[in-house]
């Protein structure tokens, strides 16, 4: 056991991460209106690079993959063995906040500069790594960097994934000097990484109601992500009769309603269904609409329930766009499966929290991670803190940086007792 309860290290860990916090939130895109950082912006890889220099500063072995991933290396001493991952994502939706993704970073930064001050042996290499893009704000897909290097992003999808400007990802990334014709570097081979441990903020309200200080996951729900275009016909609102008519809004509010009661009937703990963004062209009050488009978001931590889901989809779409008489395109942009968390990690969560004397519990993650994905390759374990409020994907969203300190706490020990797992005594 690591002697991390010293009141004076946690402190000295509280301060810094809470500097850090304040420091990152500077690389945003909408000061006075939450944190918004987009991947391959400036701000970005502005951020991305404050990151690599804190650590190189602390003595991490640092590098950069063709896409942007970053990982700094805290050398064990058996680095034959698989090593032990941790990390998170940089990235930040819209209007936002300073803490997803971003202590997950900096929690494995500063878990890995307080093993190498203890002195204290490790055998496996203990690796902090940033992932690209876990949000899928820019691109509609998330978790890029580790689909990347999980073989499920393909150098077809870097050039059919755009944003907003059609700018594909491909080009995007050629534009932040990175390599998109080399993508297979990215790749990590099954049985490369031992164990990967993820700390998140939790984004919704289970731990501060319950008030447990630490979460243990066990289940990551997984996303759909649904691109829907709707076509009908423009016409004159004042003169088209009504049963004249083929207007896709009302087909995209009855589809919409339609799918949120399946979702709200569902008995499955986490069956939940968002739709986030429509838009409606060309967009004047008195005018029918010739195109809707709109994006659809569930999630499940059941497999048998969303291949339940992606049925009913298909059905409800085409059955509303019939009888509206307004023709429509679907295009999924990820169907993931849920992910369960490995028991060797969680148990050893879990075993630190009682050592640690610190109130916890198990969960299910609502939210996806970049876990999920790496989950194909690598058993993992996530360490959640609460969330104020359970907001998240908001300005307001919180986590007091005591807390964060507690998380990073129960990380750093994790990570200390994996490095020594099945190579023998860990005290
Ligand atoms: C990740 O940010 C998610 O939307 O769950
Ligand atoms: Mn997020
Ligand atoms: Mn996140």
């Amino acid at each position: 056991m690591l002697d991390l309860n010293r009141k004076v290290l946690f402190d000295q860990s509280l301060e810094r991460l809470k500097a850090q916090l304040y420091e990152l939130a500077e690389f945003n895109e909408t000061p006075e209106h939450g944190i918004t950082r987009i991947v391959y912006t400036n701000r970005d890889l502005a951020a991305k690079h404050y990151v690599k220099e804190y650590m190189k500063e602390i003595g991490l072995e640092v590098s950069e993959d063709v896409m942007g991933n970053i990982f700094g290396k805290l050398p064990g001493s058996n680095s034959d063995l698989p090593p032990v991952w941790s990390g998170s994502h940089l990235d930040a939706p819209l209007n936002s906040g300073m803490f997803d993704g971003i202590v997950g970073v900096l929690g494995a930064i500063e878990a890995l500069r307080l093993i190498k001050e203890s002195g204290l042996k490790h055998e496996r290499d203990l690796v902090a790594v940033i992932f690209v893009s876990e949000e899928p704000t820019r691109f509609g897909m998330g978790c890029l960097g580790s689909r990347a290097m999980t073989n499920q992003l393909s150098s077809e999808d870097l050039v059919k994934l755009k944003d907003k400007d059609g700018i594909s990802l491909y080009e995007a990334m050629k534009r932040a000097n990175y390599r998109p014709d080399k993508l297979e570097q990215v790749r990590i081979k099954q049985g490369e990484i031992g164990m990967f441990v993820e700390l998140h903020i939790e984004q919704g309200p289970v731990l501060e109601t319950n008030q447990k200080e630490i979460g243990i996951v066990n289940v990551i729900a997984a996303p759909t992500e649904v691109k829907l275009t709707i076509k009908g016909e423009q016409r004159h609102a004042g003169s088209t009769p009504m049963n004249l008519r083929k207007d896709p809004m009302p087909a995209a509010a009855e589809i919409l309603l339609t799918l949120e009661t399946w979702a709200k009937d569902s008995t499955k703990a986490h069956t939940v269904f968002t739709v986030g963004d429509l838009k409606v062209f060309p967009g004047a009050s008195n005018v029918i609409p010739n195109e809707v488009v709109m994006t659809i978001d569930s999630r499940d931590a059941d497999g048998e329930n969303k291949e339940k889901f992606m049925a009913l989809l298909n059905e409800v779409i085409q059955a509303v766009c019939a009888k509206r008489g307004v023709s429509y395109e679907l295009e999924v942009k990820t169907h993931d499966q849920p992910a369960q968390a490995d028991s060797l990690i969680t148990n050893t969560i879990k075993k630190v929290c009682e050592e640690l004397k610190m109130d916890h519990q198990v969960l299910a993650s609502g939210a996806y991670h970049d876990s999920m994905i790496m989950s194909k390759i690598v058993p993992f374990g996530m360490i959640f803190i609460p969330s104020r409020d359970g907001i998240s994907h908001d300005a307001r969203e919180w986590t007091e940086f005591k807390q964060v300190a507690s998380g990073v706490q129960v990380l750093t020990n994790t990570l200390y007792q994996l490095a020594n797992e099945g190579v023998g005594s860990n005290e």
